[in-house]
Order: C-alpha cells, then structure tokens, then sequence
C-alpha cells in the first residue's frame, strides 16, 4: 500500500497504477461503515484494478468551528485499517495543499441542497461538492463509492455528476447500523454514555413513525417519540420526495422521512424511506 500526502505525490503514484480506478472520498476516523465501502470499492475494482481511500477533514465543509476542531483524527489507525481492508493507494492530504488561500472558484448545486442539512448547515454542501470534484480530479478515477446514510449527499453528487458530466461513476452502499439500531457515525464517539444509550431513539422514532398512514401523522409521531427524551433536540424533521428531495404534504410518491438530532454538541442524522400510499 502506498501513501501520498499531497497532490503532486499522488499523481506521481498514480502514473503507474492500473486500472480500473475505484475512489472511497473519507473524513477518516473509519468504523465499519468506512470498511464496507472500501469492501465494495474492492469488488467495483477487482483483484488487479486501484482502491483509492482519501482521508481529509475538508475544513470548508464545516459549518462551526468547534466540529471541525472536534472531528477525531486517527491517522495512524485509519492507515491500518486502509492496509488490512487492502487499500492499493491512501491519499492524506493536508488543507494547505488542497486549498490555495485565495481561492474563489467553488461548486454550488442550488436545489437538492436547500433543504434538510443545507438548510440548516449553510455552505456545507459546496464544501463537499468541491472536494469531491476535486478528488475525482486529482485521482482520475473511474468510480466512487458513498454512503446511503448520508442520502442527500449522496443524491447531490449524483446531480453534479450528471449536470456537470462528470466521467464517474457513483456507486451507492447501504447504511451500516450498531446492533441496536443506530447508524454508525464517526461522531458516535463524542456521546456521553448516557446520550450513547439514548441515541437509537433517532431510528426507532423514524420506524415507528413511517408506517403511519398521512404525512401529518408520520411528522407528528415522529417528533414526538424523539423529543420525549430531554437529551434530544431536533435541527430537523422532514419528509420530502426521494427524487426532488422537496417537501411532501401527501405521499403520492416514494418520499424519505430523514432527521438531524443534537445531542449536546453531538449532531447525528439518519433517514427512512416512505412508501407512496
Ligand atoms: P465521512 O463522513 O467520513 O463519510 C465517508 C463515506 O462513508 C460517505 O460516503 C458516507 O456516506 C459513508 N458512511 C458514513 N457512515 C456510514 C454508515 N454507517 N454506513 C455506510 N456508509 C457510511 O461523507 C463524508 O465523509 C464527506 O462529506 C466526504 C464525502 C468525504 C467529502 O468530504
């Protein structure tokens, strides 16, 4: 496995490699979620093409200043990880060698990522577009793989790719949950004991409350069952389209219930699908 910390390494790594290509985009601090698109990125790329983990905490993503400065970074175990998952190349980059400090250039998408996060994170979804783009670029890869978990992420880098022809291609992995229900998250690890038990609330309201039969009652149900904990508080609950990712007040057609919850400083989301009734 070999490791690149800058852009101009990882072209030079990048010469001679074979294909095809196969990017997993990261923040690091990996949990088995991490691990299951690296074992996809894998298959995607077969025994002789390239996996290609990058693993950046991409600060102009960050929407406050105390995240980023809380976001884990375990370099030196995500590496393992990355060699025992048989990673072919690791690209680390630091943010002085992405980010030029008078940079203006930025990619924007201006409907899927109005609402839900966007809305309550601004910038955050030109910060990923960009670094994604950016990644694509310096790997030239053929493929990358992202995460259901965060869908809305996943369905604007989808548009930017379509809208921008962008010659890769997007491959989608299911959510990778604790045994108890909650979607694994990097930022699990900054819960106290206390939200850590409370936590899989999140994903037992979104159940419970999407097989009711209206939009109102799926709402309703739902806030109530994760505000009933004093730990909680809600940035969003929202049900929208799974196309548009607008929101819905009938459901005619497929939608997603999909919810941001703080606990403390700790933001956790997670999201369900909602059958057309
Ligand atoms: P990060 O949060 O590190 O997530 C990296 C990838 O892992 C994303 O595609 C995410 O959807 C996926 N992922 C996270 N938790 C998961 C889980 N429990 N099950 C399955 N997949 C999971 O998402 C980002 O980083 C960044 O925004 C990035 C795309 C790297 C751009 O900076």
């Amino acid at each position: 496995m070999k490791v690149a910390d800058s852009g101009s390494a990882l072209r030079e790594i990048l010469k001679t490699v074979p294909g095809p290509r196969v990017l997993v985009p990261t923040m690091g601090a990996f949990h088995p979620g991490h691990i299951s698109l690296m074992h996809r990125a894998r298959e995607i790329a077969g025994p002789n093409g390239t996996m290609i983990v990058s693993i950046f905490v991409n600060p102009i993503q960050f929407d406050r200043a105390s995240d980023l400065a809380a976001y884990p970074r375990p370099m030196e175990s995500d590496i393992a990880e990355c060699e025992g998952a048989g990673v072919d190349v690791v690209f680390t980059p630091d943010a002085g060698s992405m980010y030029f400090p008078d940079r203006s250039v930025t990619v924007t998408e201006t409907l899927l990522s109005r609402g839900l996060c966007g809305a309550t994170r601004p910038g955050h979804f030109d910060g990923v577009c960009t670094v994604v783009l950016k990644l694509f670029l310096l790997t030239g890869c053929d493929a990358a793989i992202f995460g259901e978990k965060d869908f809305q992420q996943l369905a604007i880098i989808r548009r930017m790719v379509r809208d921008l022809d962008v010659p890769v291609e997007i491959i989608s992995c299911p959510t990778v949950r604790e045994p108890d229900g909650l979607a694994m998250s990097s930022r699990n690890t900054r819960l106290t004991p206390e939200q850590r038990e409370d936590a899989p609330r999140i994903r037992k309201a979104l159940l419970e409350a999407a097989s009711l039969e209206t939009a109102d009652e799926i709402l309703r149900s739902a806030r109530t069952l994760i505000e009933a904990s004093p730990l909680t508080r809600i940035d969003y609950l929202s049900l929208v389209d799974a196309e548009t990712l607008q929101p819905v007040i009938a459901l005619e057609r497929p939608a997603v219930l999909a919810a941001a919850v703080f606990y403390g400083e700790v933001r956790l989301i997670d999201h369900i699908a909602v059958k057309a009734r």
